[in-house]
């Protein structure tokens, strides 16, 4: 037997006992460099072919290909064996417990300030025993115009220009302008008063409205929260001592209000808000110098409120010689913004986050 074959034989066993003893499989690589690589030991060991006589050649050949063949399988199910090993030893291991909490704890967001200021507004209400309503941001012309006693041509729709919803694209009829993007809350009065079908009704209402103006304090879309409470007996008496006592609970108990005539179709008397100016207390005067806030006056205006016209009970069925109420109306960004000393509403759409973080 040639030389030959004698060392592949030999090759063979050292290979099964290191493979077999193999507890990893950096030490399998190693090993499969060793015997199997360009430079490995069976390479090496063939590089005496050259020397064998020619009839010898193909013996060597056969037992050199079967010791490589060996190898590599031994080196195949060596890599089995010692990976089913690991995963075994990690089952066996401790469980990873999913309940655990974080190691880093998430930055906590916040409310928007609007958000804020309007979910204050309702609260203070809440506790006055209003309920809270919504209405749809896409309203009838109806609920938002002409239930509210403000008939097609009337002048007040010039103040409110809203964007007008082709009835088309909902599948309707065309009948133009007839739906629209509420201009205001006060459609949510309509559908509050009725929904409850009979007086009393005391509801508090948030939510967008939209008018087509764009400008430092106007913008397309802002948010109102309205008021209404009728039943019997309700007067302007009680129209008066609800928003005193809602401005005190706003802007702070020193807070003193008063009410200008003012001109809404769907209310009769109508009012106009003031409170005393949140941030000069009232005087007039910052650091000696003006108030910029309220322009030196000490007041600021902060809502459209009257008693509820007779037409508007009318169109809602209930009897007018029986029922009185009031209504109110504000905007919740101006809130914000003198609640908070904002000078700027486009503050509050710019998201910049050194802003909305300080609230
Ligand atoms: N809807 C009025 C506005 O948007 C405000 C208002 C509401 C006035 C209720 C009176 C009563 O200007």
């Amino acid at each position: 037997m040639p030389d030959l074959i004698r060392d592949l034989e030999t090759l063979a066993d050292g290979a099964r006992l290191s493979i077999g003893a193999a507890l990893d499989e950096r030490t399998l690589e190693e090993l499969r460099v060793r015997y199997l690589g360009k430079k490995g030991e069976i390479s090496l060991a063939l590089k005496g072919m050259g020397q064998l006589a020619a009839e010898e050649r193909p013996k060597v050949g056969e037992v050199a290909n079967r010791v490589r063949d060996e190898v590599g399988s031994l080196l195949d199910r060596a890599r089995e064996r010692i990976q089913s090993a690991r995963l075994e030893e990690e089952l066996r291991g401790p469980p990873i417990d999913v309940t655990l909490p974080g190691r880093r704890l998430l930055p906590r967001g916040h409310r928007h300030p609007v958000t804020r200021a309007s979910e204050e507004i309702v609260s203070i209400f809440s506790r006055l025993g209003y309920e809270v309503a919504t209405g749809p941001e896409i309203e009838l012309d109806w609920f938002n115009f002409e239930a509210l006693n403000i008939p097609k041509d009337h002048p007040a729709r010039d103040m409110q220009d809203t964007f007008y919803v082709d009835e088309g694209t909902l599948g309707a009829p065309a009948a133009e302008g007839s739906v629209l993007l509420r201009t205001h809350t006060s459609p949510i009065q309509i559908r509050a008063m009725r929904r409850a079908g009979a007086p009393p009704v005391r509801v508090v209402a948030p939510g967008r409205v939209y008018r087509s103006d764009y400008d430092q304090t106007h913008s397309p879309m802002f948010h109102q929260v309205e008021g209404i409470c009728v039943g019997p007996h309700v007067t302007f008496a009680d129209l008066k001592g609800t928003l005193a006592a809602f401005a005190r609970a706003f802007f702070g108990p020193a807070t003193r209000t008063r009410f200008r005539p003012s001109y809404f179709p769907f209310v009769e008397p109508g009012a106009e808000a003031d409170v005393s100016c949140s941030l000069c207390g009232g005087s007039g005067k910052r650091e000696k110098a003006r108030c910029g806030t309220c322009k030196g006056t000490g007041w600021l205006e902060v809502l459209g409120s009257g008693m509820v016209h007779p037409k508007v009970i009318e169109n809602v069925g209930f009897d007018p010689r029986k029922v009185t109420g009031f209504a109110f109306g504000m905007g919740v960004e101006r809130m914000a913004m003198l609640k908070y000393g904002i000078g700027d509403l486009r503050l509050f759409y710019e998201n910049d986050l050194r802003f909305l973080e300080q609230f």
